[in-house]
């Protein structure tokens, strides 16, 4: 018997190539006189912003471009976006970029529709507005925050990383064209790549997974099974960046109905210690923590064997072998110190790891030894 279940289905999405330039006109249809547009420098000097800009020049040219949005955004930087906001009369947010710009743009709206400070809305449902009239434009296809209700920043003070959920945060529209991949340096793309993976496969484990967001999970697991070698070899190639577009924005909706597993419980202390690159993070951990939960996820994961390793493949253990060889294959590191980790931090990382959030929704329950024992197996 199918138990009940609700499903938020967030923004209204336009896939394809070629459709950013239609955000101007999605903005202007949304009423922005004064869209702000928001993005981070890099984007500027590899011309992606240029079909959107040009888009912007015809449909709403009282744009107001800022360029500063950081990765992992800190709560400063969100602070100086919305000085920006508020100085020039902007209207609405188009955020163009990965998980910083969209979710410094998230963040801003929050504080612009229902004041306070951005502690007072960490955790679960407690902005009581609606953020601004909001696009997004994902220009990696990886974190899926274009069509969740999630904002993640970097506590500076507090020196972790913390996250707002609420579906206040849901954009209007989000606009996904995978031609904005064209660009991508080949190990952001592989490490976005994980991170969607790694989002399919934590969303059908966890606890909340339901029907409706395990069909979008497994169709995203079997584009990335197909198309991720293709992809990172060459993502200009739109034969293989639609799918892989495609299946992030799918796990995207997919996890933001459900929440995660241990890999991001796992991957979050190694990033507050250490930095480096959330997917290619997950991309290490994630195999291994396939393995913990095998248990819980015999059958489930049996089914996924052949999206990840071919048509014969038919075990549990086929699938999580299948995830290992597409780390490797695009260049992820098989281990901990192959992205900076350190073994006498462990204990301290553990600690943190087990005390996610990601621990309620994981298959199986995990405690500080089990996370410890996960990190230990990675160490080469
Ligand atoms: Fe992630």
């Amino acid at each position: 018997m199918i138990q009940p279940f609700q499903i938020a289905s967030g923004p209204r999405v336009r896939f394809g190539a070629g459709e950013a330039a239609f955000a101007g006109e999605e903005a202007a249809a949304l009423g922005m006189k004064r869209p702000m547009l928001l993005t981070d420098p890099g984007l500027s000097a590899a011309d992606v912003l240029t079909p959107i800009i040009g888009g912007f020049e015809k449909a709403a040219p009282g744009y107001q471009l800022f360029e500063q949005a950081e990765t992992n955004p800190s709560d400063e930087s969100i602070l100086r976006a919305r000085e920006f906001y508020e100085s020039n009369d902007c209207d609405g947010m188009v955020a163009v970029g990965g998980g910083s710009s969209i979710d410094t743009a998230k963040a801003m709206g929050i504080l612009l529709t229902n004041g306070g400070k951005l502690p007072d809305y960490y955790g679960a449902d407690k902005p009581a507005n609606r953020v601004p009239p909001f696009i997004t434009v994902p220009t990696t296809a990886g974190t899926g925050s274009e069509v969740t209700r999630a904002s993640i920043i970097t506590d500076v003070e507090r020196q972790s990383k913390a996250s707002i959920h609420s579906d206040t945060l849901y954009a209007d529209v989000a606009i996904v064209d995978p031609s904005l991949l064209a660009t991508l340096p080949k190990r952001f793309a592989a490490g976005a790549l994980m991170d969607a993976l790694t989002h399919a496969i934590e969303s059908i484990g966890s606890l909340r997974s339901t029907p409706w967001t395990e069909a979008l999970s497994m169709q995203a697991v079997a584009l990335i099974g197909r198309h991720a070698r293709a992809f990172v070899d060459n993502p200009a190639d739109p034969g293989a960046a639609g799918p892989i577009a495609l299946a992030a924005t799918l796990a995207g909706a997919s996890f933001t109905n459900t929440g995660l597993g241990i890999v991001h419980g796992l991957t979050h202390p190694v990033f507050n210690f250490f930095g480096g690159h959330h997917g290619t993070t997950n991309g290490v951990l994630l195999a291994a923590v396939m393995k913990f939960n095998l248990p819980a996820m015999r059958e489930t994961y049996a089914r996924m064997a052949p999206l990840l390793a071919g048509a014969g493949a038919t075990t549990a253990e086929a699938a999580i072998e299948g995830v290992r060889a597409i780390a490797l294959d695009i260049g992820i590191p098989a281990t901990l110190p192959g992205i900076g980790v350190k073994e006498e931090y462990l204990d301290r990382m553990a600690i943190e790891a087990a005390k996610s959030a990601t621990v309620q929704t994981n298959p199986l329950p995990a405690d500080e030894k089990d996370m410890k024992k996960i990190y230990l197996e990675l160490m080469g």
